[in-house]
């Protein structure tokens, strides 16, 4: 099949289903090599988000590296006659397989988490699944890892739409287009009140309290359920348009839920913690469109690279769960903020003061030449199942 990508604005319209099944395959591959069960590791894990990214790794983690029996929920265009369907899609129907293949007990949902009504099909899921797999249905590690661009508030029935934008100031700054490399100025304009409270629905931590809130009611939950949200935080030059800017906003929220989470659930011992997690900057479908973070990323992946730190999501995750949520010994470590930083690497002083150099000299001439734009637009393509070599 020889698909051609087709791409506007950074945002990538069509689908090579070949690509995203190789995408999958090569993951759980890492896995296996690097990644093996300790005593405390999980044998139920709900992935809320598991179809892309982050979430689809940390899916691929939990089963391929553990063992663990996998419930995923996500939220993906199936094919119909008129179009393909989306990346996420066609990386549940390669996971599926490959778990079915492996003896490994894996169900994936389709519909919106953000609906009571998924919320209970998934512990439908979650029963029926552990039923098969002969364990307890009491799940172990539960991973929140959604980006959406648009929330309906169960409560209200009012849809909210996030927005990635700087709060109370312009912000102004270059970006790249991924597929021919050619630089833009952006100008975006400060939110709005609504604008900010609308992306802190979306993004924020009300719903991942909300799922809690079900797991706990349907009794799913014991002292061993562990649950992690993804964050990010960024050098100071990108804070206007993420820290300090909507997104930030809505990752603050996310933050103060998990502190509330774990004064509901953990200070009375009916889970073993919450925590947030900032992970490093990368390509997938959520993060091309952010207005200089494909620059960046070009001049973050090309200074990693050097150095021999560069990671993807499979090498993020299973760093994460390995040294970090169920290390040898056993305590989760954390910073002064109670979060798990997976961006360690990516903040590291050494590696900021480059990446920092090469923004200030970066051009249009040298762009090719001073940062791995190749890098970026080959991952880009890949997560959309476009990687070159699949495709000729
Ligand atoms: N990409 C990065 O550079 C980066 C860095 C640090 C943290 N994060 C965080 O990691 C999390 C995941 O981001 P990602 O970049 O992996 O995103 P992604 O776009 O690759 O994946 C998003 C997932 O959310 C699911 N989803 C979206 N809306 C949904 C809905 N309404 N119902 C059910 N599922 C839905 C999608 O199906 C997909 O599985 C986000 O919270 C993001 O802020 C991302």
């Amino acid at each position: 099949m020889n698909i051609k990508p087709m791409v506007r604005n950074n945002i990538c319209l069509n689908t090579n289903p070949q690509g995203c099944a190789v995408n999958v395959k090569k993951q759980i591959d890492y896995v296996r090599k690097n990644l093996s069960p300790a005593i405390s590791s999980p044998k139920l894990a709900l992935i809320i988000g598991g179809s892309g990214g982050y979430g689809l790794a940390s899916r691929i983690c939990a089963a391929f590296g553990y063992g663990a029996v996998t419930v995923g929920v996500s939220w993906e265009n199936e094919p119909s006659e008129k179009r393909m369907g989306t990346p996420g899609f066609y990386n549940n129907e390669t996971f599926n397989k490959e778990a079915e293949n492996a003896g490994l007990t894996a169900v994936s949902i389709n519909g919106d988490a953000f609906a009571n009504e998924t919320k209970t099909k998934t512990v439908d899921a979650v029963r029926q699944a552990a039923k098969q797999a002969g364990i307890p249905a009491k799940i172990d590690l539960i991973v929140y890892s959604l980006a959406s661009p648009a929330r309906t508030d169960p409560k209200t029935n009012i849809k909210h739409i996030s927005v990635i934008k700087p709060i109370g100031c312009v912000f102004s700054g270059k970006t790249i287009n991924v597929m021919d490399g050619t630089f833009s100025d952006v100008s975006v304009e400060s939110a709005t009140e609504e604008e900010m409270f609308d992306t802190v629905k979306v993004m924020g931590g009300e719903d991942w309290e909300l799922w809690m809130d079900t797991l706990d009611n349907e009794e799913l939950l014991w002292q061993q359920t562990r649950t992690i949200a993804y964050s990010y935080i960024g050098p100071e030059s990108s804070w206007a348009i993420y820290k300090n800017g909507t997104l930030g906003r809505a990752k603050e929220d996310l933050e103060r839920f998990c502190r509330q989470i774990n004064s509901k659930f953990t200070t009375q011992k009916k889970i073993d913690g919450a925590w947030v997690s900032v992970n490093k900057a990368l390509v997938t479908r959520a993060s091309a469109v952010i207005p200089t973070i494909p620059l960046y990323i070009s001049c973050l992946f090309k200074v990693m690279k050097e150095k021999g730190l560069h990671e993807g999501c499979i090498e993020q995750i299973t760093r994460l769960y390995r040294d970090r949520l169920y290390p040898a010994g056993g305590q989760v470590p954390v910073d002064s903020e109670n979060r798990i930083r997976i961006d360690d690497w990516e903040m590291r002083e050494d590696v900021q003061k480059a990446v920092t150099e090469k923004i200030k000299i970066v051009t249009q001439e040298n762009v090719f030449t001073e940062t791995d734009f190749e890098g970026f637009k080959q991952d880009f393509l890949e997560v959309h199942g476009f990687e070159p070599r699949i495709n000729t």
